[in-house]
């Protein structure tokens, strides 16, 4: 969706003050570009909003490391969930200790290279894991802090694939296990237990479920006078079209804070920071008509951006010309030999030809993130619009061929 940010002037599409089709002309195409100016200020919204609460960038969303230097610089901590993870926020210049390591399947060789670098939080979600951890932390001479997740077995409103905490999911502990390792901390010597933990899902629509599952959490803390820390995971949504009605982040704190006062907060906002200053930016290839449908075939698609394949998921896509030029329905297809290689499906488009360019919308979390080489296609460049407004630069190359093959041993 367009925003203050990605927005028209004169018809040509710009991202604040630099004119897409100038970065396209440069870096050529597939490519993703990002407003800093627009994830610092959606950073700064958050804080303002949770002005207490810890914030810590899902780096899942989106783990390139200019865009990781800056928003730590701005106050951000990182929410990690593998040791690579970890690796690229201390790149960043994350301190250790504002960094949560969460994820369902940690291994042992990520806890120890975690509690080595002095990694402030462990969100643990399984009793094995507690014990593992318990006592790789006994051997360093260490306690390692942990937060206990709980899966409060509500269901989020949201798509089914993106749902976290309802009963049957992976994810977390249910009350039950949770209330037995409290009952139980004495065992595990090393662990400091200080929080508990609750990601419900992500672009959740509404806040009814979080307010459960967040008094589900302090039910079950309550008797224990050390876990004053309730980290309440990611999940603030982002509107993707004009007609998806979300809460803005201010509602969302509004609708939850109170139910937290006397607790310290941490959040994980990763869609919420970097989705909307986000755009992949695509040319047409080809246009086809066939079976009354009319294919603009890209030099995008699924390997550069798999929310639509993956989750039905709907970006808004538009020209990087507009001359208010008649719409016609568009099926805006990819490359790759998939059926479900669809960017968008009836987009209302002027007319178009093969070398024109598109912006894919709101692609700025869990876009790159999740790019693959199937079909052995070369991932593509990062650009990002300097927070100045002005200038640009590349902050990933597009790769190459032989990066494709450079890993293989043949
Ligand atoms: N914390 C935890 C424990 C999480 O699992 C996640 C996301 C987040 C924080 C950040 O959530 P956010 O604020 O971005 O909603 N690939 C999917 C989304 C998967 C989210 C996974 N976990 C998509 O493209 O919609």
């Amino acid at each position: 969706m367009l925003n203050t940010s990605i927005h028209y002037e004169n018809g040509r599409l710009f991202c604040d003050g630099v004119a897409v089709a100038e970065i396209a002309a440069q870096v050529g195409t597939p490519a993703y570009i990002y407003s800093g100016t627009r994830f610092l200020s959606n950073l700064r919204r958050i804080q303002a909003a949770f002005p207490t609460a810890h914030i810590h960038y899902s780096a899942k969303a989106n783990g390139n490391l200019a865009i990781m230097k800056m928003l730590v610089n701005a106050g951000a901590g990182i929410d990690a969930v593998s040791a690579g993870e970890i690796h690229r926020a201390l790149i960043a210049g994350a301190q250790p200790e504002n960094i949560v390591f969460a994820g369902v399947g940690k291994t042992g060789q990520e806890l120890y290279y975690a509690l080595s670098r002095g990694v402030g939080w462990f969100n643990i979600e399984n009793v094995e894991e507690c014990r593992l951890l318990n006592s790789m932390a006994g051997a360093a001479q260490m306690v390692a802090r942990v937060a206990l997740r709980l899966n409060p077995d509500v269901a989020a409103n949201t798509h089914r694939h993106i749902a976290t905490g309802h009963g049957k999911a992976k994810f977390g502990m249910s009350t039950e296990t949770i209330r037995d390792l409290l009952t139980r901390q004495g065992e595990f010597s090393n662990l400091s237990f200080e929080g508990i933990h609750i990601h419900i899902g992500s672009q959740l629509h509404d806040t009814t479920a979080t307010q459960a599952a967040i008094r589900a959490a302090l039910d079950v803390i309550q008797p224990y006078p050390t876990m004053r820390t309730v980290d309440i995971g990611g999940g603030l949504p982002v509107a993707y079209s004009a007609d998806e009605i979300v809460p803005d982040v201010e509602a969302f704190a509004a609708s939850i804070l109170p139910l937290l006062e006397g607790y310290e907060v941490i959040l994980e906002p990763g869609r919420a920071i970097i989705a909307d200053a986000g755009m992949l930016i695509t040319r047409v290839q080809y246009i086809k008509e066939q079976g009354e449908a009319k294919f603009a075939i890209v030099d995008a698609g699924m390997t550069e951006l798999i929310r639509p394949a993956l989750y039905e998921a709907h970006h808004e896509i538009v020209p990087l010309v507009e001359q208010g030029l008649p719409r016609e329905s568009v099926q805006v297809v990819g490359p790759v030999c998939e059926t479900t290689d669809v960017l968008g499906r009836d987009v209302a488009l002027p007319p178009l030809a093969a070398g024109d360019c598109l912006a894919v919308l709101t692609a700025g979390a869990y876009g790159m993130v999740m790019a693959s080489n199937y079909n052995a296609r070369p991932r593509p460049p990062e650009v990002l619009v300097d927070p100045n407004g002005k200038s640009w630069y590349l902050v990933r190359r597009r790769e190459t061929w032989d990066d494709l093959v450079a890993p293989e041993l043949a």
